[in-house]
């Protein structure tokens, strides 16, 4: 099994992403941190708990609360486009209490308690990692590898032309983690998760068939993004965070992948978030490797199998 923390900011596709942390039996899924990114913060810390009701493992994986907001700037959400990111479902929160230990010290102890065996996948801005790094200098080593979602390699942004949200919102806490020297497997936007990881809308009927209690959760939670998506010339729902917890635990899915050195903008009036990804460059050691292609069939059946409850015994 993969020991692993999940470090989110949970909204729509965070919430596929932990389902596959705590439903694939490859998963050894310690906790789930949160970090300020997508919605609200109490909006995200029930979004968690929702998910963890539905995967029917409330009160089995601990939900510590990290960084509200980023280390330098005001908070920005993406409300716009995920709204509440769960549909507008509820439930009754009475025994959904957060674990009191704060999320840096979380990951800061469990990269301790075995070093060089946890992987964090880091599917929200890098705030909660940027922290650690700075509290503990020894968690950089402690940690096996961190699977980040953000950036584009074609400077295709998503919030803005050039930045992808996770960037966007933190951009020191995301330059300060790509010079840290941990061992980073990079998921980016663009143009990986929107060539290889959108559902389309026959995919997406095909989940809504299935009709488990899992794939209901599914459509109601990325629905609220479907009209966004379709405004911004995007025809189905997109899927970088649960891409990245699967290249994680089925590494076979991946089907091309390049070294580069990424670095952060922090500074640009129109470009603040953008991924610098060098290759080649003289003195511009590689610090990431990046995705670059993934077996989108492959990644859709995998989801899908989740999805119909059919991951085999945990
Ligand atoms: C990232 O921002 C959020 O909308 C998604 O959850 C993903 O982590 C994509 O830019
Ligand atoms: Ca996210």
């Amino acid at each position: 099994k993969v020991p692993l923390v999940i470090d989110t900011d949970t909204a729509q596709d965070d919430c596929i992403a932990l389902l596959v942390g705590l439903l694939d039996p490859r998963a050894d899924l310690r906790a789930i941190t949160m970090v300020a990114g997508n919605v609200g913060f109490d909006q995200q810390i029930r979004n968690a708990f929702l998910t963890l009701n539905v995967a029917g493992r409330l009160g089995e994986v601990p939900v510590h609360l990290g960084c509200r907001r980023p280390l330098v700037r005001p908070w920005e959400s993406a409300e716009n486009v995920h709204g509440d990111g769960v549909g507008g479902m509820t439930m009754d929160m009475t025994n959904c209490e957060p674990d009191p230990e704060h999320a840096v010290d979380t990951l800061i102890r469990l990269a301790a308690e075995s070093p060089g065996e946890l992987t964090i996948v880091c599917i929200g801005p890098l705030t909660n990692i940027a922290t650690a790094t700075i509290k503990d200098p020894t968690f950089v080593d402690n940690v096996k590898a961190l699977y980040v979602m953000g950036g584009s390699n074609n400077a295709r942004g998503n919030i803005t032309a050039a930045a992808e949200f996770n960037f966007y919102v933190d951009p020191e806490a995301a330059k300060a983690v790509f010079a840290a020297g941990f061992n980073i497997t990079l998921i980016p936007w663009a143009p990986l998760t929107l060539e290889h990881a959108v559902f389309g809308p026959d995919q997406l009927a095909e989940i809504e068939a299935l009709n488990t209690p899992l794939s209901r959760f599914f459509t109601r939670v990325c629905a609220a993004t479907l009209d966004f998506d379709r405004s911004v010339g995007i025809n189905g729902t997109t899927h970088p965070d649960s891409l990245t917890a699967a290249v994680l635990l089925h590494p076979e899915l991946v089907t091309c992948t390049g070294d580069y050195h990424v670095d952060v903008e922090t500074q640009g009036e129109l470009t603040r978030g953008y991924s610098a990804m060098s290759w080649g460059v003289h003195g511009l050691v590689s610090n990431a490797t990046v995705v670059e292609e993934v077996d989108a069939n492959a990644f859709y059946d995998y989801l899908g199998r989740t999805l119909a409850g059919r991951q085999g015994q945990r």
